[in-house]
């Protein structure tokens, strides 16, 4: 069975010193014992650096991070004139092992393309990051029976720009209507999307049956076992819930058990 991923999403949240609240808080709570899954946070840039070190400190005796460090958006050059990105090179820098691509709210607030996303895709996965590739739909999309077209569309333009590649990205379903609004999607409604993009991956490879499929929208401690038990769901992409150190290692311990 894939090893489920459980991936907070800080969004543009918090400060020094409530990040070390936090990270302390997780870190005790995730204990000295290799994890069932893996778990990782994706944090403001200038974050990096201070969450660098809980990823260090937090080594298990293989080596391996209980916490791994992620960030919120890649850019899709490696280097020059391009004023306020920040390049899979330097995250790699501050040891980056994850990068969310096209956040709803990137493609939503900055415009991003589904063209943009797999380029965004690609210099993650050619600098060393895994990207974690966001799709979803919105309600009016949902409510014109468009689910499975948008996130097919959407999940297209990656495969056909990484290829062979495919099989080292995590994408993450994200319907829109259930991004911080509480309204989760059933474990039938996610379940259903997340078989169609399980089946639109197994055509791009045979191996796809190894690549997460992580499910985002409102998930928190009251319902992620239950999400988390659907067979083409394995893991969560989590908001609000991963500001709280109790409500993230609920939903980290629900990841364990199954
Ligand atoms: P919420 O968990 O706050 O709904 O956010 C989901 C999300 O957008 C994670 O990327």
């Amino acid at each position: 069975m894939t090893k489920k991923l459980i991936a907070g999403n800080w969004k543009m949240n918090g400060n020094l010193g409530a990040n070390a609240q936090l990270l302390d808080a997780v870190l005790e709570g995730l204990g000295g014992r290799a994890l069932a899954c893996d778990v990782a946070v994706c944090v403001p840039a200038p974050y990096l650096l201070q969450v660098q070190g809980y990823q260090d400190r937090s080594r298990d005796s293989s080596g391996a991070p209980r916490l791994w460090l992620g960030a919120q958006d890649i850019s899709r050059h490696e280097s020059g004139a391009y004023t306020g990105e920040v390049s899979g090179r330097m995250l790699r820098e501050f040891g980056v092992r994850f990068a969310l691509v096209g956040h709803s709210e990137r493609r939503q607030y900055h415009g991003e393309t589904d063209e943009t996303v797999a380029l965004k895709a690609k210099a993650a996965l050619s600098a060393g990051i895994t990207p974690i590739v966001c799709v979803g739909e919105t309600l009016a999309e949902r409510e014109a029976g468009q689910t499975d077209d948008v996130v097919r569309r959407q999940l297209a333009a990656v495969i056909h720009e990484n290829g062979h590649c495919i099989t080292e990205i995590v994408v993450a379903y994200e319907p829109v209507w259930a991004i911080g609004t509480g309204k989760t999607a059933s474990p039938e409604q996610a379940q259903q999307v997340h078989a169609v993009l399980r089946a639109q991956l197994g055509v791009a490879s045979p191996a796809a049956g190894g690549i997460r499929i992580l499910y985002g929208g409102s998930m928190n401690a009251g319902n992620a076992a239950e999400l988390l038990a659907q067979p083409d769901i394995d893991g969560g992409l989590i908001g609000g819930a991963s500001l709280k150190a109790s409500d993230f290692l609920a939903i980290v311990g629900a990841a364990q058990v199954l």
